[in-house]
């Protein structure tokens, strides 16, 4: 998804702005641009990678000055070119905008400047924005960017800076995120704290509607109604090691390898295991209304919906209370019955995905009371939840989401555990689970130490264009997640679905030679899983079976298996996906992807 990073202060600017962007790439984008503010206004814009913009600004001259804007365009409005891309600038006094997002009355307003003289040479929205900001500006940029905001409806997260005023820069949101990182006489503006924590930990989120004006010396925040706000201002947690590579040759694959630290992190402080208890100081003063929940709605969306989906499961398998996971993007528009007693929980990893913050508001204005699962500190959903439990699990930078999802499982499993030992477990039971969660960790270790083996695996089969992922129960999700990833990455065709679904029509796919991955852990129904297998394999199916250590009978019913440790079936999904994410990994490098940032992704989708 698109970022922004601005800069005032005391610094040349465009040396920041090009690292600001470069720390924001793994987000997926298609094209960049920035501009300098040192008398006149310099705009220099690139289709493709950074390094394309910054080759272009090599080569050209100027571009001196502290005072600049920068921006990595995802686009909604308007096709991948170099006159689309951002800064967009006005035609009168001077302007030059980035923008997140979609201003959703464009058209309208575009018209409306068209016949006040104005001459556009973009198809974007943004350059509409500019243009009005431009139109209304009469001597004072802040009031200008007010006044321009007051008009527009639809999502923005924007910075501007104006010839001038050649020490003031503005920014503001709506709906897509923005921080002010603050320094010693300088300022950073970001979409992505991972632009800004190189300058400062000190920063603010923008909430909804703010604008805030710089200048070297101070800031001001107001609302679009210039009615003056104090922003909270927090300590960004972010260090950069976290998100360096290291020794790994991708963010995803450092990610898939950096499960059992992320989860001991995830479960650190949280079991009292003599006591059989979870501790979940964010949900504590909320403990009594969470306990008797009548039924609770898990939101989200792509990965995160698919934890949610094994909450559902865990949620009511041992805390025995009515549960359901639904796309976020459904939920929000299908006119959702919230009863007395529901408890709503979003889950994301960033936080800021659009449909799921909708998702949450709507059950919000219902009555529901609000919870997050979410990775990023201080991200949107976050603080529009009434309380909630952070992953923990650091930065996740590959747009494929992989420890971010064992992550939403082991707390989904928490906040079971917190409730079910409330209502119906014992202690013994509890302490069980519990000792079983804290051997996961150490599991995946196990796993990881397969990725030879699992490479090998996919070296077989990733020249095959369709590929099926079944499973059952718990882990039913779980291949979803198996299919999503190989799909997002490798852009092989991958369907995921409950393997006795099946026989209702899918297997009409199965033709010789073709990839069928089982999740054929032993469980409650790994004897219609073996059954499943047979049907495949009857019709030609090539079987890879992820299967429980020990477990030799199944070596002579598939082609591949891919063994995992025991675990209670409740968390055996935060096993049994790691083969699932090494496979979607090696079959992209080998297909020639680029991993971290495959085509027409974002990290994270701010925009409907
Ligand atoms: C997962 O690999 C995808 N990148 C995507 O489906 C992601 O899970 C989804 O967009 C939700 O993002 P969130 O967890 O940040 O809300
Ligand atoms: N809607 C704007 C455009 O199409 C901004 C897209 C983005 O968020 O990068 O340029």
């Amino acid at each position: 998804m698109c970022g922004i990073v601005a800069y005032v202060g005391s610094k040349q600017a465009r040396p920041l702005l090009i690292e600001g962007l470069k720390r924001m790439e793994y987000r997926g984008y298609d094209s960049a641009g920035l501009a300098v503010l040192n008398g006149k206004l310099e705009v220099c814009r690139a289709v493709g990678r950074v390094a394309m913009l910054e080759e272009k600004l090599e080569d050209a001259p100027g571009f001196e000055g502290t005072l600049g804007l920068a921006h990595t365009r995802w686009a909604t409005h308007g096709g991948v070119t170099e006159a689309n891309a951002h800064p967009h600038r006005d035609d009168k006094v001077g302007i030059a905008l980035v923008h997140n997002g979609i201003i959703e009355n464009y058209a309208v307003l575009k018209t409306y400047l068209k016949e006040k003289g104005h001459q556009f040479h973009s198809e974007t929205d943004t350059e509409v924005l500019a243009m009005l900001i431009g139109e209304l500006y009469e001597g004072d940029l802040e009031h200008a960017v007010q006044a321009a905001l007051r008009e527009v409806t639809g999502a923005y997260a924007i910075a501007v800076i104006c010839e001038r005023e050649p020490d003031t820069l503005v920014c503001a949101r709506k709906g897509s995120p923005l921080m002010v990182g603050i320094g010693a006489g300088e300022y950073v503006v970001a979409s992505d704290p991972s632009a800004i924590v190189s300058h400062t930990t000190q920063a603010f989120p923008l909430d909804d509607y703010n604008v805030v004006k710089i200048t070297r010396t101070g800031f001001r925040s107001s609302t679009v109604e210039n009615v003056s706000v104090t922003p909270k201002i927090m300590q960004l947690e972010m260090d950069l090691e976290q998100i360096d590579l290291g020794r790994f040759q991708h963010f995803m694959q450092k990610e898939i390898f950096e499960q059992p630290a992320a989860l001991r992190n995830t479960l650190r402080g949280r079991l009292q295991r003599t006591e059989g208890k979870v501790v979940l100081g964010g949900l504590s003063a909320y403990a009594k209304e969470l306990v008797r929940a009548r039924r609770i709605v898990l939101a989200g969306q792509g990965t995160a919906l698919h934890a949610a989906m094994i909450g559902e499961y865990m949620l009511e398998d041992l805390a025995k209370v009515p549960a359901v996971a639904e796309y976020a993007s459904e939920f929000r528009y299908r006119n959702p019955i919230i009863e007395d007693g529901t408890v709503v929980i979003a889950v994301s990893q960033s936080g800021e995905t659009a449909d799921t913050l909708a998702a949450l508001n709507e059950a919000k204005d219902r009555g529901a009371l609000a919870l997050g699962v979410i990775n990023v500190v201080g991200s949107t959903i976050a603080r529009e939840t009434d309380a909630g439990v952070y992953l923990r699990v650091g930065p996740e930078v590959g747009v494929a989401s992989t420890k971010a999802f064992t992550g939403q499982v082991a707390v989904l499993a928490l906040i079971t555990l917190f409730m079910a030992r409330r209502r119906f477990m014992s202690t013994e039971a509890s302490t069980r689970l519990i000792d079983e969660m804290l051997a996961v960790p150490d599991k995946i270790e196990r796993i990881c130490e397969q990725d030879t083996h699992i490479r090998d695996v996919t070296a077989k089969y990733c020249d095959r264009e369709n590929w099926l992922f079944l499973g059952r129960g718990y882990n039913y999700p779980t291949a979803l997640e198996g299919a999503l990833k190989l799909k997002e990455i490798s852009y092989i065709h991958a369907e995921g679905m409950p393997a006795a679904e099946m026989k209702h029509g899918p297997i009409a796919l199965i033709n010789e030679g073709m990839p069928a991955v089982f999740i054929a852990n032993k469980g409650r129904q790994y004897e219609k899983v073996m059954s499943n297998i047979a049907e495949v394999r009857a019709r030609g199916g090539h079987v890879i079976a992820v299967a429980t250590e020990g477990d030799t009978e199944i070596k002579k019913q598939v082609e591949d298996v891919i063994y995992v440790p025991d675990v209670a079936e409740q968390l055996s999904p935060m096993l049994t996906v790691v083969p699932l994410q090494l496979m979607a990994y090696h079959a992209a490098v080998i297909r020639g992807h680029d991993v971290d940032k495959p085509r027409n992704l974002a990290k994270s989708v701010t925009v409907e």
